[in-house]
């Protein structure tokens, strides 16, 4: 059964995944709340890429820096000058557009029409006038392919202005320009400030890593696909710090890593893909995304960019402190390779979006049965690893003993993983429940129970259901919860 957006999105609210922030006062965009749910299966991601990160390898270790820096840290970055948008206004509907934003979507309906290669071609003239500023160009070009305003349907736009995405707030209690600060718009600034302090502290030698998790924060003109775009989200960034002249092997090898960690969380081949940038960043050399098959197509959830020494370099000028690092390893004349600044290879994967995606992938609608007991069925078919619960105990009825016994195993369970007692309808419609959250594992316990202590174990996905003995349950349920 094709799955839908609001499929996703009513899925998510209803069963406590992801709620929209503030909706007591009809929300605010852009912005959203994980749920008792959608925390865990979030915090589940996260230490997932953690582990991969920091305890799988060896030269990478985790920060966490704060969110507020220094405002020149945004100067060096490059993100006062050149973290903008282009936006446009329609003067009858005063609604606002991001003008590449148009372009693209007439791109798109090229390509639909099969016309790919004058999608394409619109596509690299407005590459074209964009790293040439050429806004006005920009107008001129949204005007000559007829796009209008999809509210009022008018082709009266405004100029093209370049709208600064990072939110500014004012540090200490005086209102002057110099207390000025910015919400980070990206983790990675955290992570080349304290990249000294890192590598003294910890004799760190390149070839090394360091990573973090955290909020970051885009005044999004188009806010819009859920929790795909929003103003307050979560990054999970790695610097690796390496030695200038490697960098297109760390970046080639790290692409690799990077594609394997997205299927190894269940998602699968067919629904992940590289995808080139045409245009760089103005901080990179080399970018690809990983895309990820959404319900509204292939979209980023990743990127992996070799950042040269841009950042270190810029902090080096604006901070006067030196950035260098010295390798003692030997050349191959048998010289130390001696000081310099280090190059970046970095890898950035929205934790909201790998959200999106895991949840997108688990989210199942079949039917099951024939003729007149034909039902269908909805579930999340959440990586064992991911499920927010990955137990749930069952008594078969409360009577006899029974929901004690399976209160204790509950207990039993619950020092090891994420274990729920359920005793509150038909064991139907507690097997149903437990399987639109996504829990893999439900443990009946009947009269049985009482006789041998064996339960049974019904699989989420399968519904079959095996006995086993409730000494097994640990070993059995701990072995397949880990990544
Ligand atoms: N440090 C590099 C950097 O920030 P980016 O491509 O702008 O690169 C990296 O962002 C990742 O952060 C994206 O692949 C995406 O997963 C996530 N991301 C960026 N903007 C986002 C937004 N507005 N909402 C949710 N996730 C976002």
């Amino acid at each position: 059964v094709g799955t839908s957006l609001q499929d996703i999105i009513g899925h998510a609210k209803e069963y406590g995944f992801v709620f929209p922030s503030s909706e007591i006062y009809d929300g605010l965009q852009a912005v959203y709340d994980y749920g008792q749910n959608g925390v865990e299966l979030k915090n589940n991601l996260k230490n997932a890429w953690w582990k991969a990160m920091t305890q799988l390898h060896d030269s990478i270790v985790g920060i966490d820096a704060a969110i507020f820096m220094h405002p020149l840290t945004w100067k060096a970055s490059g993100h006062v000058d050149g973290f903008n948008d282009p936006m446009i206004d329609n003067k009858d509907s005063k609604k606002r557009y991001r003008a590449d934003q148009l372009l693209e979507g007439k791109a798109e309906q090229y390509a639909a029409e099969g016309n790919p290669e004058q999608g394409q071609a619109l596509l690299t003239e407005m590459g074209r006038l964009l790293s040439a500023e050429d806004l006005a160009g920009v107008r001129e070009l949204i005007i000559a392919e007829g796009i209008k305003c999809p509210v009022s349907g008018t082709a009266n736009w405004t100029e093209v202005r370049q709208f600064n995405l990072m939110f500014s707030t004012q540090i200490g209690s005086v209102a002057e320009d110099a207390n000025m600060i910015y919400l980070r718009p990206e983790t990675a600034q955290g992570i080349f400030v304290n990249f000294l302090n890192v590598q003294k502290s910890g004799r760190m030698k390149v070839p090394f890593g360091i990573a973090q998790i955290g909020k970051a924060f885009r005044n999004e003109i188009v806010a819009r696909q859920f929790i795909f775009r929003m103003r307050e989200f979560e990054q999970m960034e790695m610097q690796f710090f390496v030695r200038p002249g490697t960098e297109m092997t760390w970046y080639e090898a790290w692409k690799e890593t990077r594609m394997k960690f997205h299927k190894s969380i269940g998602l699968p081949a067919e629904k992940l893909k590289y995808h080139d940038h045409d245009k760089l960043a103005h901080y990179a050399n080399a970018a690809v995304d990983i895309e990820y098959e959404f319900p509204f197509g292939f979209r980023e959830i990743e990127g992996i960019h070799s950042r040269t020494d841009f950042d270190l370099r810029n902090h080096q000028e604006l901070s006067k402190k030196k950035q260098q690092y010295f390798d003692a390893d030997l050349d191959e004349n048998g010289k130390p390779y001696g000081n310099y600044i280090p190059y970046v290879v970095e890898t950035s994967v929205g934790a909201d979006r790998l959200f999106l995606a895991a949840f997108c992938n688990a989210y199942t609608r079949e039917t099951t049965g024939e003729g007149d007991s034909l039902k269908e069925r909805t579930y999340l078919k959440l990586h064992p690893a991911l499920a927010p619960f990955k137990a749930a105990v069952l008594p078969l009825v409360k009577k006899d003993g029974l929901a004690e016994k399976a209160q204790a195993i509950a207990a039993s369970l619950k020092s090891s993983f994420r274990t729920v007692y359920d005793d509150g309808a038909a064991i139907g419609k507690r097997y149903t429940r437990q399987d639109l959250i996504g829990t893999p594992f439900c443990i009946a316990v009947d009269y049985q129970t009482m006789e041998d202590d064996t339960v049974t174990i019904r699989y989420r996905d399968t519904m079959e259901q095996e006995r086993v003995s409730i000494s097994e349950l640990k070993e059995k349920i701990g072995y397949a919860v880990s990544v």
